[in-house]
C-alpha cells in the first residue's frame, strides 16, 4: 500500500492549473500503483489556522502535560503530522501568489513544523524528523520566475526547499508550470512540459 498525502493550495475551486496537474499525477500514479491510498486536503476548503498564542503554548507543552483545551488546539496539526509520518509520497500543488506562497500553504506548513514531532534541536543543531521517500511540489505561475535574473523574485521554491528540508524532507522535486499568463503557446508548452516531468516521476 502506497500512501499519498496531497495538499492543494490554489484558492480556485474551478479551473486551477496546479490542481489539474496534481490530478494528472494522481491518476497516472494510481494506474501504475493500484494499491494506493490518497489523502487530499484542499486548503481553501478547510482553512488551516494561523499560529497564535494558544498554538504556541500547546505545542511547547510536553504531550503528557497538555490540557484538554491544548489537545483540542493541536488536533488539526496532530492529524496532519501523523499523516505525514505515514506518507510514502507528499504532493503539494501551489500557485505563486505575489511572488510567494498562498497564505493557506504557509499556515499549513506552520501547522506541520512541530517541535519534537517533525523537528528537534540537539547539540548538533536542528534535525528534521520526517522521512518521506518522494516529495513533489507543483508550482504554477502567470509569469516565468524560474530563470536568472527574474528567479531572484521567486520566493516559492527557496522557501519551500528550506522549510521542507528543516522537517527532514531534503529531496524535493519541483515541477514548474511557469508563464501561464504569457500567451497560449507559452501556456500549452508549460503544461505539456509539467505533465511530462510528472510522468517521469511515476
Ligand atoms: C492573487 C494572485 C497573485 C498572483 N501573483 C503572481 C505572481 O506574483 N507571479 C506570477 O507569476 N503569477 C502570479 N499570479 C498568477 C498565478 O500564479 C497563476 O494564475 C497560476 O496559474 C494560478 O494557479 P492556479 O491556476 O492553480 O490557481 C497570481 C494570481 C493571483 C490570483
Amino acid at each position: 500500500m502506497t500512501h499519498i498525502v496531497r495538499i492543494d493550495a490554489s484558492a480556485l475551486s474551478q479551473g486551477s492549473e496546479s490542481k489539474k496537474l496534481a490530478d494528472f499525477f494522481c491518476e497516472q500514479f494510481m494506474q501504475n500503483h493500484p494499491n494506493t491510498q490518497l489523502t487530499q486536503h484542499i486548503l481553501a476548503q478547510t482553512l488551516p489556522s494561523h499560529i497564535d498564542e494558544a498554538f504556541i503554548g500547546a505545542a511547547y507543552t510536553p504531550a503528557h502535560a497538555r490540557t484538554e483545551q491544548q489537545k483540542e488546539r493541536l488536533s488539526y496539526s496532530d492529524q496532519h503530522v501523523q499523516a505525514l509520518k505515514r506518507a510514502d509520497v507528499l504532493l503539494i500543488s501551489t500557485p505563486m501568489y505575489n511572488f510567494s506562497l498562498p497564505s493557506t500553504l504557509k499556515a499549513w506548513l506552520d501547522n506541520v513544523t512541530r517541535v519534537g514531532e517533525t523537528f528537534k534541536y540537539d547539540a548538533n543543531g536542528p534535525e528534521g524528523l520526517l522521512n518521506i521517500p518522494k516529495v513533489i511540489v507543483i508550482v504554477s505561475s502567470g509569469g516565468d520566475y524560474t530563470q536568472a535574473p527574474l528567479n531572484k523574485m521567486n520566493f516559492v521554491e527557496p522557501y519551500l526547499t528550506t522549510i521542507l528540508g528543516f522537517i527532514g524532507l531534503h529531496n524535493v522535486t519541483f515541477v514548474n508550470a511557469p508563464g501561464l499568463a504569457m500567451g497560449e503557446e507559452s501556456k500549452t508548452r508549460a503544461l505539456n512540459n509539467a505533465q511530462q516531468a510528472l510522468l517521469n516521476l511515476i
